[in-house]
């Protein structure tokens, strides 16, 4: 029995019905959408104020997140110290250009300045004979330097000469080619007789990211240089602060800045700890220092002056993090620690204090008459666990609370599973784990103690396998873990991501906020997860319950606050979706009136990808990256889809702008 053409077809297409729906079917079971419904009680009498400091950002000189980073300055070992005090040292990343029958290099002890004697002593053993292009040295900062046209740089040395100098002072190209600005800087013997300070000023022709900056001669005779600054004119408000760097750091609209360690502030050993008292007053004369943790010379540039101006430009708290007498592998004993508990209270006075008292005075003397707003101080960082850690606390606890009465003070010892033994206002909290682990510990604050200090959760972040060099899968887990911190932002009063920038030469911890290099940069997924939470602090937390089927994956919260660009209140329902199926989310909107939401105006902003393992690059910098939309449909109860694997966040406008928010302690709800 033969089968005709047409019943031939007939069956291919009933086959080709029964794999669809056998395909359907499979696919139902592995992508099946799942219901959830938020319900929001949209009435200020059961909501509670965020407090004002809950999101801002920890810096750290970590991956030359500062030198050769945020902080313009372009030379690198700019006074020659980084070899050492021992002269002759290696003059890293200095390199000679001519070889030794033209010039010899090395370093002596004859620099002006006290704190840091090394200085650069070049003999040109030619005239006529020098190479065309002169001998002399090059510095290619930190992986090349960023010359942009147009745009101005001021070089600054000092220098002194056995005879008349002739010094070209240029910016080139990587290999000492194509010049992109020069100029030449000459003075008789008795000019340079002795130790002379030149300033100039080059405007770029053409720009090149990769460039380095050049002083050559052919004037026989021996020349000292000492303390080579290249630093470009334009920098945020002439802060020194990269441009670039720092706005992606402002648009996070950080409430505070923790600085400027981390493991930086301890030091493998308190030799090579991050000391204030060397950081500050005119740059030429900070001796600089190996920061031994993470293996690298800063000339400290960035130092406790310019963190506070930080501070103070981005609008954001400084919380100040001092050593305390601990390193990682050595520590003062407590019967010794005065001298250290003396230099955080000089420190105090140095930000706060009458600009005629005596660090006050520097200071005003540096351009800051008025006081800085330092009102958190941390006494060390990780250092709980340390032998003399209680001992020095205590030291410190009793002389700030005594000079400064209105300072809050942090102590390392997490204080959310036992209660402190000491007095503190806040406690650290640092958390570095994979994503599953993250993600459940947005409950981690739900039973903490309410009475007593609050908690600094000062680092997060996923680490490890699941976060690569910063992946949407650990920005998914840190948004679900952020969330849990909003609901319990009663005792959890401030949080900050851990680190916050890595130059991509110099990856010395994984992933991280804002990856750079010279030139460019971009943010990780982690990145534009904090700034789903960048208007939550001072707004006010609604209280909300979430009822989901089949699914643990689903996190949501909703805040409202008042944008200060509009003036409009707005509430933002944010929900992570951490799990591989679409879900349905139902929201009810309780004690709001019918129509006061309005469609227009509202928008929805969603961090996805395709795949979990998505990364940033230079090459795809927003691979991984918001994307934000119209919202139709908005009302008292309204349906949207929070697609798998992805952070949502749905800004809805509200038609009533005059809303009385809660004080902090006057409504204070735990069920949020
Ligand atoms: O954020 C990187 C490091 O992690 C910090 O320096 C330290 O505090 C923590 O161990």
């Amino acid at each position: 029995m033969g089968f005709s053409k047409d019943s031939c077809c007939v069956c291919m297409l009933q086959l080709f019905i029964v794999v669809c729906l056998i395909v359907q079917c499979v696919d139902v079971k592995v992508h099946a959408d799942l219901n959830a419904t938020l319900t929001v009680n949209a009435s200020l009498a059961s909501a509670r104020r965020i407090p004002d400091t809950l999101f801002g950002i920890f810096f750290e000189e970590i991956n030359h997140a500062g030198a050769g980073g945020l902080w313009a300055e372009l030379v690198s070992n700019r006074g020659f110290e980084a070899g050492g005090p021992n002269t002759p040292s290696n003059i890293d990343p200095w390199s000679i250009i001519g070889n030794e029958t033209y010039i010899n290099v090395v370093t002596d002890r004859t620099s002006i300045f006290e704190r840091n004697k090394v200085a650069l002593r070049l003999e040109v053993l030619c005239d006529s004979t020098c190479p065309a292009d002169g001998v002399g040295v090059y510095n290619p900062g930190f992986w090349g330097m960023n010359i942009e046209q147009g745009k101005k740089y001021k070089v600054v040395f000092y220098a002194r000469s056995t005879g008349p100098l002739n010094l070209t002072v240029s910016l080139t190209g990587s290999n000492g080619v194509g010049s992109l600005a020069s100029t030449v800087i000459t003075g008789s013997a008795s000019d340079f007789s002795n130790w002379t300070k030149v300033e100039t000023v080059l405007e770029a022709k053409a720009t090149n990211g990769n460039s380095r900056l050049q002083l050559t001669t052919t004037t026989k005779g021996v020349v000292w240089l000492d303390q080579v600054s290249a630093m470009p004119l334009d920098t945020y408000k002439g802060h020194g602060f990269r441009n670039d760097l720092f706005q992606m750091v402002a648009d996070m609209k950080p409430s505070f800045i923790r600085f400027p360690g981390g493991c930086f502030v301890e030091g493998d050993y308190l030799r090579n700890a991050f000391r204030w008292k060397a950081s500050v007053g005119p740059w030429e004369e900070r001796p600089g220092h190996f920061g031994d943790v993470w293996k690298y010379w800063t000339d400290d540039g960035l130092g406790y002056y310019e963190f506070l101006q930080l501070s103070e430009d981005l609008g954001a708290l400084p919380i100040w993090v001092f050593n305390n007498g601990v390193s990682h592998n050595d520590e003062v004993d407590t019967s010794s620690v005065l001298p250290f508990v003396q230099e955080a209270l000089d420190g105090l006075e140095f930000a706060r204090g009458d600009p005629t008292s005596k660090w006050g005075s520097l200071r005003a003397a540096m351009g800051h008459p008025e006081p800085f707003n330092l009102k958190y101080v941390a006494v060390g960082n990780e250092d709980c666990g340390k032998k003399n850690y209680r001992g020095n606390y205590l030291r410190f606890y009793s002389a700030i609370r005594h000079a400064y009465p209105d300072i809050q003070i942090i102590s390392n010892c997490d204080g959310s599973s036992t209660p402190l033994d000491h007095p503190a206002d806040l406690y650290d909290y640092h958390i570095y784990t994979s994503a599953n682990d993250m993600f459940s510990k947005s409950t981690a604050f739900n039973r903490v103690t309410r009475n007593g200090p609050k908690a600094f959760v000062s680092e997060y972040a996923v680490t490890g396998n699941d976060a690569g060099q910063g992946s949407l899968l650990a920005a998914l887990a840190e948004a679900g873990f952020l969330i849990g911190i909003e609901k319990n932002s009663d005792i959890v009063n401030m949080a900050s991501y851990a680190p916050l920038f890595v130059n991509a030469n110099d990856r010395r911890w994984n992933p991280d906020a804002i990856v750079f290099n010279s030139f460019q940069h971009y943010g990780t997924p982690s990145y534009w997860m904090q700034l789903f939470f960048s208007e939550s602090n001072g707004a006010t937390l609604l209280n909300s319950s979430l009822q989901a089927t089949g699914s643990n994956s689903l996190i949501a919260s909703a805040i409202t606050w008042q944008n200060s660009a509009d003036k409009k209140t707005y509430i933002r329902i944010k929900a992570v979706n951490f799990g591989a199926s679409a879900v349905n989310l139902k929201i009810s909107f309780n004690e709001l009136d019918p129509n006061s939401l309005q469609s227009s105006g509202s928008s929805k902003t969603v961090l996805t990808s395709p795949n979990l393992m998505d990364e940033n690059s230079f090459l795809q910098p927003k691979k991984v990256a918001p994307i934000n939309s119209l919202l139709q449909n908005v009302g008292k109860d309204m349906s949207v889809t929070v697609p798998p694997h992805s952070f949502t966040s749905l800004d809805l406008l509200k038609e009533s702008s005059n809303l009385k928010m809660p004080g902090s302690d006057s409504s204070s709800s735990s069920s949020v």
